[in-house]
Order: C-alpha cells, then structure tokens, then sequence
C-alpha cells in the first residue's frame, strides 16, 4: 500500500539553499524513494515572485513522490500540518553589519516562527534549524516553543561533519564512505572542534583508526582542524555566495538519518539541546555525536577526552552561552 504523503516545511525556499534543497526533497533523498511529499514552501513577500518560480519549476519537474506544493508567504499557511520542518530563512550578513545585527534580525525570525509551529505543525514535528547562527536559532526556537518537545529541535552540524569526511579521504587517498565517525563538537562557527579522535577507515585488514592511518598529528591537530572551521568561509571567498548544494545535501542527510536511523556502529553530528552529556552546559543547543534509532537521536556516550579536546570543547561552549546572552539582549 502506498504511504501517506509527509508535509516538509522548506522556509527560505526561494534562497540559495532551498532552491538546492526542494528538488531533492521532491526525489525522495531526504525521506526515502518510497515516501510521498507534500513541500510547504515560505518566503517573504518581496521574495514572493520567486517563490512561484520555484513552484513553477516543481510542478515542471514533475517528480512522481512529489503531492502537492503549498508556496507562500504567510507564516500559518506554511507551518500548518508540517511534520518535518527545516529552516532555512533568515537574513545573511552583509557588508557593513555587525554580528550584533544579523544576531538581532534573526533571533526575532526565530522567535515567532516558534510560535506557528507550535500551534499549527503537526504534533511530534521534527525540526532542523539551518539559518545562521544557526545553534542559537534553533535555541530561540525551542524557548519559544515549550510546547514543541525539546528532542524535536535541532541544528544542522552535519554539513561540517561531511566536511571532515571529505578532508580525510582526500587526505588518505580513500572512499569518503569508508572513513566514519568523526565528531563535529559545539557550536556551527569558526569555534566548532572537528575532532578524529574515535573516527576511523575500512580497509581490506580491518578497521583502522584515523590517527594512525594518517599518522601525522601535526595536520590532524592543526591544519585539519582550521580547515574545517573556516571551509563555511572559503566556499564564500570562492563562489561570492555561501555553501548552498553541499548545505541542502546535508540537511537532507540529517533528517534522513534522523527519521530512518544511523547505520550499525556509525554515528553522527547533530546540534541538540545538551543534557550535560562530557560536561557541556545544559541550556545550549551543542553539537553531538549522536545514533538514531526510531526516529530519536541519542548522544553517544563514554568516549574519552583528552586535554587538547577538553579545552576545544570548552572553549566552543562558552562561545554559544555568549551567544544565548546576545541573543536575549536582542530580544529584550
Ligand atoms: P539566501 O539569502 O539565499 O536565502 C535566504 C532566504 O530566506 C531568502 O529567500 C529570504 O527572502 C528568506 N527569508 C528571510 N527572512 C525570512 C523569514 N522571516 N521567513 C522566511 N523566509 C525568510 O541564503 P542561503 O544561502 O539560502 O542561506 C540561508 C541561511 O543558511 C543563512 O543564514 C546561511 O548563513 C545559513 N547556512 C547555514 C549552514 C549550516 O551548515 N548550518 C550552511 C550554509 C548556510
Ligand atoms: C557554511 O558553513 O557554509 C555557512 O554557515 C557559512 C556562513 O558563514 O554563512
């Protein structure tokens, strides 16, 4: 029997990432090539026209998972029935502003938009936070939403998480899905700790461990690292825009893996909202190691930390309570 049609909330569909995004939702990569989609689809009004664009080129596309396609600018339209809602809307920075002003414009994006989803989304939503700064929306999201269940909200780390990956096969001269759990530790910025301590390649004697494939701690502890941190910056230097396709795909891994589940022995980074799990503070929404299972993420516990990890967990955690503190003066 065919599956009931899932309602994806797409905002900022008629951005740069929604336009990579929507048309892989409608192929079946984020939900599975068996689950029929309707896309919901929110923009702003002076975004309006290419929003119908988008729809446009949906309905020409003619995906057959694809059900119907809600594009609008009204925010209880758009949040109405979602069962699955990524946000990607908001406002980057541009020339001349401060942190303090796309902090300020987006937080208050974040804040009412909890409320539509709170009250017309479908009961058990997932949500993925996308838009920058992405943690502290996805933050904003949830205090504003009390009603939404905390596990429901998330942020994407998983773009940085691929990011690793792709370092390390580069770097090793292997298939990307061969290397698997790297971490992805704290907040989505410049702060964040990409760390290979638990990660490791398959390889024809075995599993190995990164650190000793690669066997130069130097580059793993340095290079590495800033590589990651700053790729979000290079593809902006490079493309005069953000990470828009790799974004979209990311965000689709993330929800896939969420609702379908991990694979056995694998793991994932997900920003979620810390239990104090490795002594992150609680009240952040922090970037995991996490296993899906039945559609609920679990932090991956008992790893160890060492000093040089400790500090970079530390240190990425105490950049996201000052963000939460900019965030409610924003807001006040
Ligand atoms: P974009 O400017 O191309 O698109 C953003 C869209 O959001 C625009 O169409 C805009 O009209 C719309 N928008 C603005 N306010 C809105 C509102 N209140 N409701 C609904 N829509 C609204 O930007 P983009 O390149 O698509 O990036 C979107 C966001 O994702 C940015 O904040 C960017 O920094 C962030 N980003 C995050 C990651 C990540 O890994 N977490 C990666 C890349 C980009
Ligand atoms: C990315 O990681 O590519 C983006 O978050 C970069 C940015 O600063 O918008």
């Amino acid at each position: 029997m065919a599956k009931e049609p899932v309602r994806v909330l797409v905002t900022g569909a008629a951005g740069q990432i929604g336009y990579a995004l929507v048309p892989m939702i409608a192929r079946g990569v984020m939900l599975g090539a068996d689950q029929p989609v309707i896309l919901h689809m929110l923009d702003i009004p002076p975004a309006a026209e290419a929003l119908n664009g988008v729809k446009m080129e949906l309905v020409d596309a003619a995906f057959p998972l694809l059900k119907g396609v809600v594009a609008t600018t009204d925010v209880v339209e758009a949040c109405t029935g979602v069962n699955i809602a990524v946000m990607v809307g908001g406002f980057p920075r541009k020339e001349g502003m401060e942190r303090k002003d796309v902090m300020s414009k987006n937080v208050s994006i974040y804040k009412s938009q909890a409320s539509a989803l709170e009250k017309h989304a479908a009961a058990n939503c997932k949500v993925l936070v996308v838009a920058n700064p992405a943690n502290t929306n996805a933050l904003i999201l949830k205090e504003f939403a009390p009603s939404i269940p905390e596990k429901n909200i998330t942020c994407l780390t998983r773009l940085d998480h691929n990011r690793a990956l792709g370092q390390i096969s580069e770097r090793l001269n292997v298939q990307v899905s061969d290397v698997k759990n790297v971490i992805i530790w704290g907040n989505h910025s410049s702060t964040q700790y990409p760390d290979v301590n638990h990660a490791s390649v398959k390889t024809p004697a075995g599993e190995k461990p990164v650190r000793e494939l690669v066997a130069d701690d130097e580059w793993l502890n340095g290079e590495f690292i800033t590589t990651v941190q700053q790729r979000g910056a290079a593809i902006i230097k490079a493309r005069k825009f953000s990470s828009a396709l790799s974004a979209a795909s990311s965000a689709c891994d993330h929800i896939r893996d969420w609702v379908l589940g991990t694979p056995e022995g694998t793991w994932v980074s997900m920003g979620v909202y810390s239990d104090g799990s490795y002594n992150v503070p609680t009240g952040l929404i922090y970037s995991f190691p996490v296993t899906c299972k039945n559609g609920e993420w679990s932090i991956v516990q008992g790893l160890s930390i060492d000093e040089l990890s400790r500090k970079k967990l530390d240190l990425t955690a105490q950049e996201l309570s000052e963000e939460k503190a900019l965030a409610y003066s924003c807001l006040s």
